[in-house]
């Protein structure tokens, strides 16, 4: 096939899709569930007891910037740390994402702070950090970083 300006133009895009240049957003791999196949749907069933308000997510960020230490790798502003000497795998999430929001449950959120997200560096928080009422005001505040 000759070389034309096609052909490299394809090779162009598709050396694109193997090595990112741009943000976590446009990956693909953030938008996969983290709870496993077996305990999803019950995941999804759980809901936030608490509604949102400016209190319950003052309340949520003072857990998330305080005791739980979130912050430490998610960033003041939610949008994840990047790269952390010491921690290996993959990267902090980026909570403004809202393609990310989008794609998750409440419940599933819980999940992840009860069990952690298997394989990578979020550790589960509930019970030894937080208590189940302390997660669900933090996740009312990471829930309001896609709202900004
Ligand atoms: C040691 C660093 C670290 C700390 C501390 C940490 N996280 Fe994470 N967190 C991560 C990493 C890394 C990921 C990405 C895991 C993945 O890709 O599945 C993540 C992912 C998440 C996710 C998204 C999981 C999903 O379904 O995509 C949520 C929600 C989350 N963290 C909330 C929190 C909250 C709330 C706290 C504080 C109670 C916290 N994290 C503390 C490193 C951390």
């Amino acid at each position: 096939m000759p070389w034309t300006i096609g052909t490299l133009w394809v090779c162009a895009l598709l050396a694109q899709s193997l090595w990112p240049i741009s943000s976590e957003a446009a990956n693909p791999d953030v938008l996969k569930p983290r709870v496993p196949q077996d305990q999803i749907v019950e995941a999804r069933s759980w809901q936030n007891p608490f509604s949102s308000s400016p209190e319950t997510i003052a309340q949520g960020k003072k857990i998330f910037e305080g005791k739980a230490f979130c912050v430490t790798c998610h960033g003041r502003d939610g949008k994840g740390l990047g790269k952390i000497p010491g921690l290996v795998g993959k990267l902090p999430r980026n909570f403004t994402d809202t393609a990310w929001q989008a794609a998750r449950t409440d419940g599933e959120l819980f999940w992840i702070l009860k069990n952690g997200s298997p394989g990578t560096d979020m550790a589960p928080f509930i019970p030894l950090v937080l208590t189940e009422n302390e997660a669900w005001h933090v996740l009312l505040y990471v829930r309001s970083f896609g709202k900004q």
